[in-house]
């Protein structure tokens, strides 16, 4: 079956050859300290997707300058190269992927609500952010990294000169696409000219702004063209993420993934698979029509192989970036590449991950084991986990418009699990898994009364094998009385 896969096939950036077509977008892990350095934790984080033999890795958003922030990677000076050069080393010296940190400016937060616009730069900070760049894709190539990535997306500094809400009166704004587009061509120059013509850059930046009055998909194609004329090597799309919209929370300092753009980001278990998939297979086509074969990354909420397969086969994307499911399971690409693919851990969308980004905290999945800095590695393969004897003896009840479940333990040798996956089936015949829970109940709150619905259970171990099914049962909740008469 994985003969063949578009997924699996090599695919050649600028001299960067990636094994396939798997890519771990940026995602701060906040495991560094203040002080920004690569250390045995962060090192370890990205050593694990190489052995679980994804494509492309992309190092968390890092400082390309020295403005004070909560934990996060820095490339702004030389003494962070060290740190960075082993991270490289090790990814390489442990499988075929390859590794670009992504590089970020950002401007002031305050925790009282204050914070600083791109409007209040004068001239002299944007030569300092352009030089800055310069320097940091320099450290980038000199750390022995295969590329660099901008981070022109979200609520940054490159975004914001992109943003349809630059309010700049000059050169760099003055209403105008080619006026937003201005410093990031004068960053993107300096870069190419400090790091040469064969070094992989790639961008990533939003295909949506997702904020009122913020930019869509016909001038995302072309601020991509644009990308594209001046040579970028691959774009990567996100969504949302700004400041805007950001929800002020007494005491705190902003965080961008607050309000509705946040949501769109980082589309948690309420939306729908793959909701962006449509916007970079617009950009994808509208570089192509025009005679560019940029790649182009597809992001968010993808999970499934044989979805993911489908989206490079039908043309709408040439790579696929998994930030949370890859997360959950690193392993993904290597059970895709031995025909495992039952086996992987899916990422339920949670969002525990990104409420702990939020508060600074050790970026970690809530399906690993609790306590653990990092995603089990239970390559010794035990048996898979089972249910008693007796069966998993599901049983539920339905009323006041939830659907409360409980069952048994899973027994036995296979006994170390990981949590249980809730499948529900609508009487329309739709059979989807609803839910991952590690205790032994879970309550539905999306049925509809009168309707009927069946459920299964599985139990999976830290390792993705899961159990067999539970026994099915079927419950209809009543429906509710009328309260107007
Ligand atoms: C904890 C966390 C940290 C993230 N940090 C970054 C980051 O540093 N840079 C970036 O461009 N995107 C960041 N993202 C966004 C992801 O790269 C990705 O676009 C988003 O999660 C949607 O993809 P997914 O549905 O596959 O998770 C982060 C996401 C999460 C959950």
């Amino acid at each position: 079956m994985t003969v063949g896969m578009r997924l699996l096939q090599p695919l050649d950036i600028n001299g960067m050859v990636l094994p396939n077509r798997v890519v771990v977008p940026a995602m701060v892990t906040r495991l560094s300290g203040e002080d920004g350095v690569v250390q045995s934790d962060i090192i370890d984080r990205y050593v694990r997707y190489a052995a679980g033999r994804v494509g492309l890795i992309v190092v968390e958003a890092t400082a390309v300058h020295s403005a004070k922030s909560g934990p996060l990677l820095r490339l702004s000076d030389d003494v962070f190269i060290p740190g960075h050069r082993e991270l490289a080393q090790r990814v390489h010296d442990t499988s075929a992927s390859k590794v670009v940190p992504q590089i970020i400016h950002f401007m002031k937060v305050a925790r009282s609500g204050w914070r600083q616009t791109i409007e209040t730069l004068e001239i002299a900070d944007i030569e300092g952010i352009i030089h800055d760049f310069g320097l940091a894709a320099l450290r980038a190539r000199e750390a022995g990294y295969d590329g660099v990535e901008l981070h022109a997306a979200h609520a940054y500094t490159l975004s914001s000169f992109l943003s349809r809400r630059n309010r700049r009166r000059d050169r760099y704004g003055g209403h105008t696409l080619e006026g937003r587009l201005a410093l990031f061509g004068e960053v993107f120059a300096e870069v190419r000219r400090r790091v040469g013509n064969d070094f992989p850059v790639g961008v990533r930046f939003l295909a949506e702004e997702a904020i009122k009055g913020g930019y869509t998909l016909p001038e995302a194609q072309q601020i991509a063209l644009r990308m594209a004329q001046l040579g970028v090597d691959y774009i990567s799309l996100s969504v949302g993420g700004k400041f805007e919209d950001a929800e002020q929370r007494p005491g705190e300092p902003l965080y961008p993934y607050t309000g509705y753009s946040g949501d769109r980001c980082m589309p948690g278990d309420w939306y729908p698979a793959q909701p962006h998939t449509h916007l970079a297979a617009g950009i994808k086509s509208y570089l192509n029509e025009r005679g560019f074969a940029t790649p182009v990354i597809s992001v968010g909420k993808i999970a499934e192989p044989e979805r993911a397969e489908a989206l490079l086969r039908d043309g709408q994307a040439d790579l696929i970036g998994m930030a949370r499911q890859l997360l959950a399971d690193p392993d993904w690409t290597l059970k895709v590449i031995e025909e495992r693919s039952d086996e992987i851990i899916r990422c339920v969308y949670c969002n525990v991950c990104k409420d702990l980004d939020e508060r600074f905290k050790k970026v970690t999945c809530f399906l690993w084991p609790k306590g653990q800095i990092q995603a089990p590695d239970n390559r010794a393969r035990g048996p898979s986990p089972c249910w008693p004897p007796e069966g998993a003896s599901l049983s539920g009840a339905g009323a006041d418009g939830r659907i409360r479940l409980s069952w048994s333990p899973v027994d036995g040798p296979g006994a170390e699990i990981a949590g249980y996956d809730i499948y529900r089936a609508d009487g329309f015949g739709t059979v989807q898994c609803v839910e991952a829970v590690k205790g032994r109940r879970f309550v539905d709150r999306l049925a509809l009364s009168g309707q009927t619905y069946r459920y299964f259970v599985r139990a999976f171990d830290h390792d993705g094998r899961t159990s067999p099914p539970s026994e099915t049962i079927a419950i209809t909740m009543a429906m509710r009385e009328s309260s107007s008469d």
